[in-house]
């Protein structure tokens, strides 16, 4: 049922050339390196042809050893207001909290303190990969990334695009945007190799239409990904309508403005899509991010994701903190299969088939690891992104796939013992003292 869970049962049973002062859990472990078999320095290669490669045997016999989660919409600067406001629906959510709360990050020290915190967090919970919004301001959009890079966790990242319908204190000047957006692309390419930038106009009614033109050319030229909201909230459709009587749907706003690259492209919540957006989304194979625990907290619809599976969409499940209050995505995979069973009792909606828990741990692993490249598996040929789960005192005879049931639905973040990303242990990035 699960391809991708495996119970660890190595034995050491065959040579590795790991030198001395290497233990089981250093850095780096086997697969961090691609190619035939090569002598180290800490000693030759086995010789043996076709045999196994150099490696070092990281033993974790007992545990449950799980592809890491990939969370395709998230909120760095938010994770101070985690929680708050969920009274309101999306737009006086964004005035009365949100943009008050991202202002804060034009402060760089605070900046610095906070992303560490964040990048603190999706470590601790094992979200390995993520595609992260931060806010409009240069500076502390770089330090996040930074702050990524020596974290030895590969995220994508983008600076928030918004010159329009925006308080006077989160507002950016479209020729700035543009010039900013670029000068990042181009530095995080230096100093960031591992951290991705993706395009970010925060939503349609935040950017104007030359924001939203300029953006779509830095995409085109430097071949970037897009990552965007799109159909979250019905007051918020209506304002798209309004704002571009001309468009017919808000997916072709993003579209007109060459903002949705195939293959590249990321839009939240989808949650009150057309048929006509459908096809758009499935024509460009755009990654839909459900955000279930955002959904419900913002009051802003229930996704129909069964039918949109069915007419070929591509949908993972993202956590979008702070629309959300918890980042650890076994909570989100959870509120998704919940969220999709209650869905059954609507109307018309009654012979959906709700979302098993193999589907869901899908779309929270490998679904959205396709964005990062051959990630979220186990296959060969992909990287070694994984977590060790603590086996645990059951007196049940529990199965692979029930231990990880049982992880899914009742364990958090004390069960996770060990974090690889691309074969190297992670340690954690930025201990509080
Ligand atoms: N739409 C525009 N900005 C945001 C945001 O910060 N969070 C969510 N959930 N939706 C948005
Ligand atoms: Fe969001």
């Amino acid at each position: 049922r699960f391809g991708m869970v495996h119970e660890n049962a190595a034995k050491r049973d065959f040579d590795t050339t790991a030198g001395p002062g290497h233990r089981p859990g250093d850095a780096p472990a086997s697969g961090a390196e691609d190619g035939p078999e090569r002598g180290s320095a800490d000693g030759p290669a086995t010789g043996r042809e076709n045999g196994p490669r150099a490696v070092t045997v990281v033993d974790r016999t007992g545990c449950l050893i799980i592809p890491g989660f990939n969370d395709l919409h998230v909120h760095a600067p938010q994770l101070p207001m985690a929680g708050l406001g969920f009274d309101h629906e999306l737009l006086p959510w964004l005035e009365r909290y949100t943009f008050r709360a991202e202002a804060r990050y034009a402060d760089i020290d605070l900046a610095d303190r906070w992303y560490r915190r964040f990048v603190n967090r999706m470590w601790r919970v094992g979200t390995l990969r993520f595609s992260a919004f931060a806010t409009l301001h240069d500076d502390a959009t770089l330090r996040l990334m930074e702050l990524c890079q020596r974290s030895g966790l590969r995220p994508m990242v983008g600076k928030v695009n918004m010159d329009r319908n925006a308080p006077d204190y989160l507002i950016e000047d479209t020729d700035a945007s543009l010039a900013g957006t670029e000068a990042l692309v181009r530095r995080s390419r230096e100093l960031t190799p591992d951290v991705g930038f993706v395009v970010t106009p925060r939503f349609v009614p935040s950017t104007t239409p030359a924001l939203m033109r300029g953006l779509g050319k830095l995409v085109a030229r430097y071949g970037l990904p897009v990552q965007s909201h799109l159909d979250e909230n019905r007051d918020e459709i209506t304002w798209v309508r309004e704002l571009h009587p001309d468009i017919p749907t808000y997916a072709e706003v993003y579209e007109r403005y060459g903002l949705m690259p195939e293959g590249r492209t990321i839009m939240a919540h989808c949650i009150w899509l057309t048929d006509r957006e459908r096809a758009l989304l499935r024509e460009r194979r755009v990654r839909l991010a459900h955000c279930a625990q955002s959904n419900a907290d913002l009051r802003s619809g229930i996704m129909p994701v069964r039918r949109d599976l069915e007419a070929g969409l591509d949908v993972t499940i993202a956590s979008d903190v702070a629309g959300s209050h918890e980042p650890h995505m076994t909570r989100h995979i959870v509120q998704s299969i919940e969220v999709s069973k209650l869905k059954t009792f609507e109307a018309g909606h009654e012979d959906d088939r709700p979302l098993r828990l193999s589907e869901a741990f899908h779309m929270a692993t490998k679904a959205p690891g396709a964005f990062f490249g051959r990630v979220g598996s186990f296959e060969p040929g992909f990287e070694f992104d994984a977590l060790v789960v603590r086996r645990e005192d059951s007196p049940l005879d529990l199965s692979p796939e029930e231990r990880l049931e049982r992880f899914v639905y009742t364990g958090d973040d004390r069960d996770i013992l060990e974090r690889y990303v691309a074969g190297r242990l992670v340690p954690e990035p930025f201990p509080e003292r």
